[in-house]
Parts: structure tokens; C-alpha cells; sequence
């Protein structure tokens, strides 16, 4: 794997998978594979789980991590080619990534939309100037449009999910287990990523029937969601779940925008009432009381710790294959 930015990159999703769990269940199996090569991250913006699961994978796998908050502490840099840097940019991507490129041997970045250029933010700007000017693999610690390590981590969790409740009832293993993305209130213009990225691995895991439930005006960019039912009655797109992926996201038309949602649509143990029990899941951070309730949270059927526990696996599997360039 000579990049990690999304599904298209990964050759056979569930291949990676199996190889996540397979660390979980032995972490340290290659604990050389990475001696000598560095790791460097790049954070554009705040993090808490990915910088530490990352660093814990790499870690793992004998790497070296060196950790550059470069949104906070380092130069202003410039992503236009071309750029007369008069304002307030001091350094462009293509002098510093070459730099990056010398000093280590895969590069991990974490940068967010503006949410006010769509063509911009579409066009990953951003980590495509590293991608060209850095030399070396380039994995995605979240992009302007896709969080991939997340959604990698969000299948691994469901399948392990799964697993688990074969043992009690193995007919879920006679089915596709039916997931449902839902929208979820917020009170600020959040990216579309997340939901993005779900349904961008979901659809190409195959493996479930996908339904994306939200208020109209909410629609995600059709190039992701494609093979997903789109429900806009979020009581009828729950019932029989097995899955309920919860996440706010803001417009994709009118960009960034905070179209009425009107109705209800904050997940509650009434609305759980008529799934198949399911299980709840959110990438986090999460307002609580806001976007998801305590006692979702609280409640038995979250896996929100599990889900973001995982995170290491996901990130190990996927060094892993970039290290052996797999
Ligand atoms: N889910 C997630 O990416 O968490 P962080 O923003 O804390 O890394």
C-alpha cells in the first residue's frame, strides 16, 4: 500500500480486517517490522484518539513516531503553487514536504475542511500538495472529506460485534447485518467526513444492508453513498437494525450550511425499542445531551469504547501493509 486515503486504496477490505484482529489478539507478532523506519505525524488540526492510537500501532510495530502539531506550532504554510506569499503563509508545502520526505519514511496527516469551498475541500487539496511533494507513502489521519482510519475501525468493531453475538445467536451469521447511518443534531457546522467515509467502506465491504437516514437538505455526496438506501423517516430506517452509526454532519448543498431539521433526531432508548437490539455506535468526540444522550452512552448497547479502542488495530494493519508496501 503506497498511500492510506481512502476505501480505494485498500485492495481487499476484509483481508485487513482479519489482519487488525489478528493484531488484537497478538500486538506484538511484528514488534520488528518497523525497526529503524520512522513515522511522522503531521497535525494540522486537534486530535486525541488518532494521535495516540497511531502512535501505540506504530509503536508495536517496532516504529519510531515523531509527533509535529504543525496547525499549532509550526510555520504558516502554503498550499497554493504558484502563491505570491505576501499575507500571512511563511513557508509552502513544496519546500517543507520534501524536508518531511528526507526525514522520515511514511508521512500521516490530519487536516480538516474549511467547510466553505466545496471545490476545495472535494479536491483534498491539502494532503494531495504532500501527497506530490513529500516522496514517501502518505497515510491519511482524516482528510477534508474522509476519515479512513475510522471507518476501517468501525468494520472491524462490527464484525468482532458480530462474532460475539453468534455466540448467542448464530442466526446473524445466516444474514447481512443491516446497519443504519443516522444524522445526528449539533450546534455547529461539522464535516461531512465521517458519514462520507462510512459510506464510502461500507458499500465497499459489501457486506451489509446500509441505510442512511437524515433531514432533508442533510444529502452526502452521492459518490460515497451509492449503494446505500437513503430513508428520511429516521423511526422507519431504524427498525430491525443491527447497527446504528450516529454522527452530525452539516450540508453538502449549500455547503457547510445548517439547513431545519426539524422532528426529533437524537437517539434514544424508545428509538432503540424497535431495532434488533442494537448496538450504537459513534466515532468520537461526542456532545453529550446534544448529538447522543447519556443513556445511550451509558447503556449497554454502546460500543463507543470498544469502537475507538480499536482504533489501534486499524492503524497497525494498515502501517503494517505500508511498511511491507503490501
Ligand atoms: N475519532 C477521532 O478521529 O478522534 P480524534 O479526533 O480524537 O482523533
Amino acid at each position: 500500500m503506497k498511500q492510506f486515503i481512502s476505501a480505494h486504496d485498500v485492495t481487499n477490505i476484509q483481508e485487513l480486517i482479519n489482519q487488525a484482529l489478528a493484531y488484537k489478539a497478538n500486538p506484538w507478532k511484528d514488534e520488528t517490522l518497523g525497526k529503524h523506519k520512522r513515522l511522522g505525524c503531521l497535525f494540522l488540526n486537534p486530535s486525541m484518539r488518532t494521535r495516540l492510537s497511531t502512535q501505540l500501532a506504530a509503536q508495536q510495530l517496532g516504529m519510531e513516531t515523531v509527533i509535529f502539531n504543525v496547525g499549532s506550532e509550526g510555520w504558516a504554510l502554503e498550499f497554493e503553487d504558484g502563491a505570491i506569499m505576501n499575507g500571512t503563509t511563511v513557508e509552502h508545502v513544496k519546500d517543507a514536504a520534501p524536508i518531511m520526505g528526507k526525514y522520515f519514511d511514511i508521512l500521516a496527516i490530519r487536516t480538516f475542511p474549511g467547510l466553505k469551498d466545496r471545490e476545495a475541500d472535494y479536491g483534498e487539496h491539502i494532503i494531495k500538495q504532500f501527497i506530490k511533494y513529500a516522496g514517501i507513502p502518505v497515510l491519511s489521519l482524516e482528510s477534508a472529506t474522509l476519515h479512513p482510519l475510522q471507518s476501517l475501525t468501525d468494520l472491524i468493531t462490527i464484525q468482532e460485534s458480530i462474532a460475539h453475538t453468534a455466540l448467542q445467536k448464530p442466526d446473524i451469521l445466516e444474514r447481512k447485518p443491516k446497519i443504519v447511518l443516522t444524522w445526528a443534531p449539533h450546534v455547529k457546522a461539522l464535516p461531512q467526513c465521517v458519514a462520507n467515509s462510512f459510506a464510502q467502506w461500507v458499500n465497499a465491504w459489501g457486506q451489509a444492508e446500509f441505510i442512511i437516514t437524515h433531514p432533508k437538505g442533510y444529502e452526502l455526496d452521492e459518490q460515497f453513498t451509492n449503494g446505500a438506501t437513503i430513508e428520511y423517516d429516521q423511526d422507519k430506517a431504524l427498525e430491525n437494525a443491527d447497527f446504528i452509526y450516529v454522527k452530525n454532519w452539516s450540508a453538502y448543498h449549500p455547503y457547510g450550511t445548517l439547513p431545519p431539521a426539524g422532528g426529533e433526531w437524537i437517539l434514544t432508548n424508545e428509538k432503540i425499542r424497535h431495532t434488533c437490539n442494537a448496538r450504537v455506535m459513534h466515532c468520537l468526540p461526542v456532545r453529550r445531551n446534544v448529538e447522543l444522550s447519556d443513556e445511550i452512552l451509558d447503556g449497554p448497547n454502546s460500543l463507543i469504547t470498544q469502537e475507538a479502542s480499536n482504533r489501534v488495530w486499524a492503524a497497525q494493519a494498515v502501517l503494517s501493509n505500508m511498511l511491507q508496501n503490501k
